[in-house]
């Protein structure tokens, strides 16, 4: 959006009308008028020359009427122009043909300079963002790494311990940047298990406004970890929480995926704004589950959910942690019913884990052959799989960036909500 002038077209049979119109945008530098039509006919044609944001356009003119030109726009113009109707009271009809013709905002006459103003600006606004959601393709940022999102619907599992060792067998590689970002903000472990005592987290990054955080902004609250990766850690006391936004998540990791190979994220464990903006920002989210029927149960609520929020099923792997036969139920009794396979198991090796976790060293360092760092491997494997894995090493060894999709942050707020009323 920027600071660059909204460029609008204005539409009306009566030429004292568009005077009007002029002179009200006038006062307000961010417009620019660039045309005037007569009526609906010549109004399409202008729009295809000039290709305004907005066009301000009468219902009522000869030769053609604004609703069939509004039509006409809003079909062939779809990614350029929106249109705004103009209509006077008692037009209440119009108005609904307007808006189902593919207008996207309306003015009632008489109205005021302010509310033309933040009408157009509302209008634009909104068509930005939907155009954004409509070109999956055509990134909002720069994005050139992988967001891998680690999620898990109960407390305990490993998904932690996951999260930490993936990120430090990822920064193994070399001139891979990694960056390994705690959103479990009330009670983030991360930076327990690495040993570190962070001073800045991201509760400094959220002092600032969501649209003004910047690299340099979030460059100055990551630490260095002796593995060669970087943390952001989650805020030092959990009241500091609140302050964090799903907008300063978004922001956050669309940052960081511009200047590192891999961002790994572990989310809290639970569905709410900050996890669902993890879940949508990442390019594969990680669901941990463990062997108990609890766990399983809420593994298939959550990969219900992950469907019906459009996300790719390849997006979507799924971690068995700590399998165990006596306790849990077995691997194709969970398999079936959660209706897919499973990609990774992490064993169970206590002694392993629990020295990795006391003294803040990954196993995947400390214990490098071992069981469950092998595992850990396996995941690197799945998530980067082979034909893209030549391409992440390619990326590892040359210092080529890897290239990935885009996402479409930030949109399912009511959806979400739909879920948490039943
Ligand atoms: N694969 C494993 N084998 C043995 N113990 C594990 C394993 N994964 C996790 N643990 C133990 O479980 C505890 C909780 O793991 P954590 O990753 O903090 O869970 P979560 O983040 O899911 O709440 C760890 O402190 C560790 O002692
Ligand atoms: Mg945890």
């Amino acid at each position: 959006m920027g600071k660059s002038q909204i460029k609008v077209l204005i539409v009306d049979d009566i030429a004292e009308t568009r005077e009007n119109l002029k002179k009200l945008l006038a006062f307000d530098g961010g417009f620019v008028v660039i045309g005037e039509a007569e009526n609906g006919k010549e109004a399409v044609a202008l729009a295809k020359w000039l290709k305004p944001d907005i066009i301000l356009m009468d219902i009522n003119m000869p030769v053609m009427g604004g609703i069939e030109a509004t039509r006409i726009i809003s079909v062939e113009m779809a990614m350029t122009t929106a249109v705004v109707i103009v209509s006077v009271q008692g037009e209440q009809e119009y108005l609904r043909e307007a808006i189902a013709a593919g207008a996207r905002g309306y003015l009632v006459k008489p109205f005021s300079a302010d509310e033309l103003v933040s009408t157009i600006r509302r209008t634009h606004d909104m068509e930005i963002q939907r155009r954004a959601r409509l070109m999956p393709s055509m990134p909002l940022q720069r994005k050139l790494g992988r967001v891998i999102s680690v999620f898990s619907a109960k407390g305990g599992v490993g998904k932690t311990v996951i999260a930490v060792n993936l990120a430090a067998e990822l920064g193994k590689e070399r001139d891979c940047k990694v960056v390994l970002v705690d959103l479990d903000l009330q009670f983030g472990d991360v930076a327990i298990m690495l040993d570190t005592s962070p001073v800045r987290t991201i509760a400094n990054i959220a002092r600032e406004r969501e649209e003004e955080v910047d690299s340099e902004t979030v460059e100055a609250c990551l630490l260095a970890h002796n593995t060669g990766i970087h943390v952001l850690a989650s805020p030092l006391r959990p009241e500091q929480a609140e302050a964090v936004t799903e907008g300063h998540v978004e922001a956050v990791l669309g940052l960081l995926a511009e200047s590192y190979d891999f961002v790994v994220v572990d989310l809290p464990q639970r569905l709410d704004d900050i996890s669902l903006a993890g879940l949508d920002m990442a390019d594969t989210i990680l669901l941990v589950t463990s062997t108990d029927l609890p766990s399983i149960k809420n593994a298939k609520v959550c990969l219900e959910i992950m469907e019906s929020l459009g996300y790719e099923s390849s997006k979507v792997k799924l971690a068995l942690s700590r399998p165990s036969r006596e306790h849990g139920l077995d691997i194709n009794e969970i398999e079936k019913t959660l209706e897919r396979k499973v990609d990774v198991y992490i064993p169970n090796e206590e002694r392993v884990v629990s020295q990795s976790v006391n003294k803040g060293t990954p196993f995947v360092i400390s214990y490098p052959t071992a069981k469950v760092s092998l595992a850990i491997r396996d995941l690197v494997r799945i998530i980067i799989p082979q034909g893209e894995g030549d391409a992440a090493s390619k990326k590892a060894s040359k210092g080529q960036k890897l290239s990935s999709g885009k996402k479409t942050a930030g949109i399912h707020g009511s959806i979400f909500s739909m879920f948490l009323n039943g």
